[in-house]
């Protein structure tokens, strides 16, 4: 009988922001690897069509209320999130949001939205979590960071700030609970479709644009990013921690021409 370094049977995974967007495709493809979930929204009640649709794949899930910008929330969700299971194995760190302006127009208010959800929130989550897996000598952590952990885009100055940070809080994690036997990671996608950003595809001409700088010349489809999570999830991503993994179509190569010809 083959070995399958991917098999998540018997495992916890909670996914934070499943209530729409990439958070519900981690949940699927985590599910499908075998792992029972925990999903969150800042609604628990807004899970409940995609808890239909888990249950109906034969996958078991159960949802909690996480707000990941209020600390009470955050034990609250940590203490009942344990208690579902009995357990956590894997975190992915996915809730987020974002608002795009140019940096002249950002407010105090836009930067502190975005960096309270996108990187003081995933700290304190991942430190809740991780006590636990720490006890049991064994935790995966996956931090959803961006393209924009690595680029500067203009439009995106305090989330990129947010997802550059997620990669820095990445790396000291790796090195603060390696010991633990807890691998941290972040899962950098590219451009994906997903309700956070949708107006920007409804745009054709700023598609072309996207598209002209992706080297495989088109946006990501939401279960492209399927493989990594269950990598990075998984016994086959074992002696691995503090990296970033980017599954973007290749836009993060620079795509400059240094030659005339196309
Ligand atoms: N889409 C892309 O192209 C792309 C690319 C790179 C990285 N990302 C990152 O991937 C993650 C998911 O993106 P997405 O496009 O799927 O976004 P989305 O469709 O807007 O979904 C965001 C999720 O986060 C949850 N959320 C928002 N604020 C929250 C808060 N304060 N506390 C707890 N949960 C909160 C939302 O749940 P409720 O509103 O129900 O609470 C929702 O489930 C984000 O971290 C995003 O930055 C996205």
């Amino acid at each position: 009988m083959s070995y399958n370094f991917f098999d998540l049977t018997g495992q916890v995974a909670v996914v934070t922001g499943a209530s729409r967007g990439l958070g519900q495709y981690f949940s699927r493809a985590l599910g499908r690897a075998g792992a029972k979930l925990i999903i969150t929204s800042r609604k628990a009640g807004d899970c409940d069509l995609f808890l239909q649709e888990l249950s109906d794949l034969g996958i078991e899930a159960k949802a909690l209320t996480l707000n990941v910008r209020e600390k009470d929330s955050i034990s609250a969700f940590a203490s009942a999130a344990e208690a579902a299971y009995g357990k956590i194995d894997i975190l992915v760190n996915n809730a987020g949001c974002n608002i795009r302006k140019p940096a002249f127009e950002v407010t105090w208010e836009d930067w502190n939205t975005i960096l309270d959800t996108n990187l003081r929130g995933p700290f304190f989550v991942a430190q809740a979590i991780a006590q636990n897996m720490a006890q049991r000598g064994y935790g995966r952590i996956i931090n959803i960071g961006s393209v924009t952990s690595v680029f500067g885009y203009s439009g995106l100055s305090p989330y990129g700030a947010s997802r550059g940070g997620i990669r820095q809080l990445t790396m000291s994690l790796a090195d603060d609970w390696g010991k633990y036997g807890i691998t941290v990671n972040v899962l950098a996608p590219g451009w994906f479709r997903t309700e956070q950003n949708k107006v920007m595809y409804e745009d054709e001409t700023w598609v072309e644009y996207l598209k002209e700088r992706i080297p495989l010349n088109r946006p990501g489809k939401p279960d492209d990013l399927d493989g990594a999570i269950v990598f990075l999830a998984s016994e086959a991503s074992r002696y691995m921690t503090g990296q970033i993994l980017l599954v973007d179509g290749g836009i993060t190569v620079g795509r400059t021409r240094a030659t005339v010809n196309k």
